[in-house]
């Protein structure tokens, strides 16, 4: 594998970045309905158009192989009202193709963005992680996040 290089995402690459978003749900036990999709390339696209800097793909010669997507202030994201001075940005989302793997792919994707949200006033940053994704988990813990809270869900 070559290099990869880490760039904002451009519109042309909608198709090919929702392909890998299938990849990415398929790989956490779903398979995403097309409206779905519809819905998750819309806000790709709308975060884009607000700061390109929010959605930054990491490329190997011109083939996309990881993405990832923050917000600068969870407390207005998606309608989602919080303290309002509580400046902490989000990452929304970050995937690597599972090939790409274990080569810093993720590490400087993560980096990249949180150099970008500390720039504009962010001093914390948030992400959700499923339990049983061990993976991810000790790779933010290595990165100095810890728990913070705990999101409970009840079945009706
Ligand atoms: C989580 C995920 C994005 C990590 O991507 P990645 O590109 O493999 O991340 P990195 O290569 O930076 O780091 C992974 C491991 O490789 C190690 N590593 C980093 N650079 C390396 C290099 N150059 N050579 C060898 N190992 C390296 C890291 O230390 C890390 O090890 P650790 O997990 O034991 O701490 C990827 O596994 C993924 O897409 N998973 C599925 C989706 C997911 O879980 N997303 C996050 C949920 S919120």
């Amino acid at each position: 594998m070559g290099m990869f290089e880490i760039r904002p995402f451009v519109r042309e690459q909608a198709a090919e970045l929702e392909k890998l978003q299938v990849l990415c749900e398929e790989e956490m036990g779903w398979d995403p309905p097309p409206e779905y999709l519809e819905e998750w390339i819309k806000t790709v696209i709308g975060l884009h158009r607000q700061d390109s800097n929010l959605t930054k793909v990491a490329s190997v010669e011109g083939r996309i192989v990881g993405y990832c997507l923050s917000v600068k202030k969870l407390h207005n994201y998606e309608g989602v009202v919080m303290d309002v001075t509580w400046k902490s940005a989000y990452v929304w989302d970050l995937f690597v193709r599972k090939e790409c793997r274990n080569r810093g792919i993720g590490t400087a994707l993560l980096k990249d963005a949180f150099e970008y949200l500390k720039s504009v006033g962010a001093d914390k940053v948030g992400l959700l992680v499923n339990y049983g994704n061990e993976n991810a988990k000790t790779l933010f813990e290595k990165l100095g996040f810890r728990l913070w809270s705990h999101f409970l869900v009840k079945r009706l």
